[in-house]
Parts: C-alpha cells; sequence; structure tokens
C-alpha cells in the first residue's frame, strides 16, 4: 500500500450540552431549517466524497435515538463529560482508519469541498492538517483579573476550524500522550512537536456557539447557500 491510499474515517464529535446556545436539547440535536446539525454536518462528509466511513459520538442516553436518525456507514457511539474524552471514545472504534478527520457536529454548513481539501493533503504525505481563516479582531491575553498582559501580532494570528486531519498513528500518539483537556486536536499533535499544516478555511464553517451563531445559521440554510 502507498503512503495515499486507505480509509478515512470521520469522528464527529457531537456529545456536549451546547450550553452558551441555550436550547432546551444538547446543540447538536438542535433544529436547523428541518434538520439536525448533526445530520447536517454528517451529511456534509459523506458528500465530500473524500470520507469512507463516520463515527458519531453523542451523549449516552442519546445513542439509540441518533443511531435511528442515521443511514449509510454511520457509527454511533458514547462521549464524555469533556470533548476531548468524546475524541477518544472515536478513536476506539475506528481501528480501520488509515486517516482520521476530527469534524465538529456543531460546524454544520461546512461546505464538503473544505472536507475534501483536507483529505487530499493527507493523501499528498501531510500527517496534520488543519483550516485556519485570518481573525478580525484584535486578539489580546489578559489575566484572571482582566488585566491586559499582551497583544499578539493579530497577521500571524489564525482562527482554527474542523475539520481536522490527521494520519491514524499520529492522531492515536497524541491522544495516548494527552494529559488534561485541549480545546483542539491539532494542539495535541503540536504538543509531540510534530508539525502541523494550515490550509485555507472556509467561513461558512463557523461553529455554532451562540443563539447569534444560530441565527446566521438558519438565513444561511433559508437562503439556500446549503
Ligand atoms: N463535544 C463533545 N463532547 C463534549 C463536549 C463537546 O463531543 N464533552 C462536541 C460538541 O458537541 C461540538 C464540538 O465538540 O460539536 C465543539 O464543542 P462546543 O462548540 O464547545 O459545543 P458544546 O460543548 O456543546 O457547547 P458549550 O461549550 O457551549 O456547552
Ligand atoms: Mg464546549
Amino acid at each position: 500500500m502507498t503512503r495515499s491510499q486507505g480509509p478515512v474515517v470521520a469522528l464527529v464529535p457531537a456529545a456536549g450540552q451546547g450550553v452558551r446556545l441555550g436550547e432546551s436539547k444538547p446543540k447538536a440535536f438542535v433544529d436547523l431549517g428541518g434538520k439536525a446539525m448533526l445530520i447536517h454536518a454528517v451529511d456534509g462528509l459523506l458528500r465530500s466524497g473524500a470520507v469512507d466511513r463516520v463515527i458519531v459520538i453523542v451523549p449516552e442516553e442519546m445513542v439509540e435515538a441518533t443511531q435511528a436518525m442515521m443511514s449509510g456507514d454511520v457509527t454511533v457511539v458514547a462521549g464524555g463529560s469533556e470533548r476531548t474524552d468524546s475524541v477518544r471514545a472515536g478513536l476506539a472504534v475506528a481501528d480501520d482508519a488509515r486517516y482520521v478527520l476530527v469534524h465538529d457536529a456543531a460546524r454544520a454548513l461546512t461546505p464538503p469541498s473544505l472536507i475534501a481539501r483536507v483529505v487530499a493533503e493527507l493523501r499528498s504525505g501531510r500527517s496534520a492538517v488543519i483550516p485556519v481563516l485570518p481573525v478580525s479582531d484584535t486578539i489580546k491575553t489578559v489575566d484572571v483579573l482582566g488585566a491586559v498582559t499582551s497583544t499578539p501580532e493579530r497577521s500571524e494570528l489564525r482562527a482554527v476550524q474542523t475539520p481536522q486531519g490527521f494520519t491514524a498513528e499520529l492522531l492515536r500518539r497524541a491522544y495516548a500522550e494527552a494529559n488534561g483537556v485541549a480545546t483542539d486536536d491539532a494542539g495535541l499533535v503540536e504538543r509531540l512537536g510534530e508539525r502541523v499544516r494550515s490550509i485555507v478555511g472556509e467561513p461558512t464553517a463557523f461553529k455554532i456557539t451562540t443563539p447569534l451563531d444560530l441565527l446566521l445559521a438558519r438565513a444561511l440554510v433559508e437562503e439556500g447557500t446549503r
């Protein structure tokens, strides 16, 4: 087998509660134009034509109902209390993967073309690939009391999206050595001292986090952008 072949398995962490969104159900199950956010995310992965199999990670009490919502090669497993625990649970049932994508259910409107670009980078030999966009706000670091401690140079900053893609071997190693939690998977790979490649992301791959984000997502769906 050459380096570029082998199955691509996508892990979709969807086990969060969506506290910041403040809806009555876990965020991934919130409706977006007649379809749960999670379904949009899974459909996008399958429509990319670059993903062989999807593993969805949901709150334990939602496993059965979620499996019933799915068609195609989709496995549903229970997640954990932190996103890292949920990804780890998905990785545990991805034995056949040569490449792994980790893709937030909350990035429901991610264009399939972005997913395909991440996989193409992996197949061309990169072992860790993340989509990023420039930030438009100036970003500052602050201490616990709110005093500003620094102003990183904005031109060097990027906002990070998903899907993040890895060789299965590298992501497994990163999770085996991970201690504590990380807000993205590439962060764990960086701690190993491995190179992470960034590619240009997509505005519509934004994470639906707040009620304002949900309003935007619903408007985009309504408008037929997806
Ligand atoms: N996630 C998960 N398991 C967790 C926490 C988060 O699978 N224990 C998933 C979420 O379902 C989401 C993605 O990770 O698809 C990104 O997390 P985030 O946007 O923070 O979602 P929530 O944790 O649900 O939202 P909040 O932090 O506002 O509660
Ligand atoms: Mg969260």
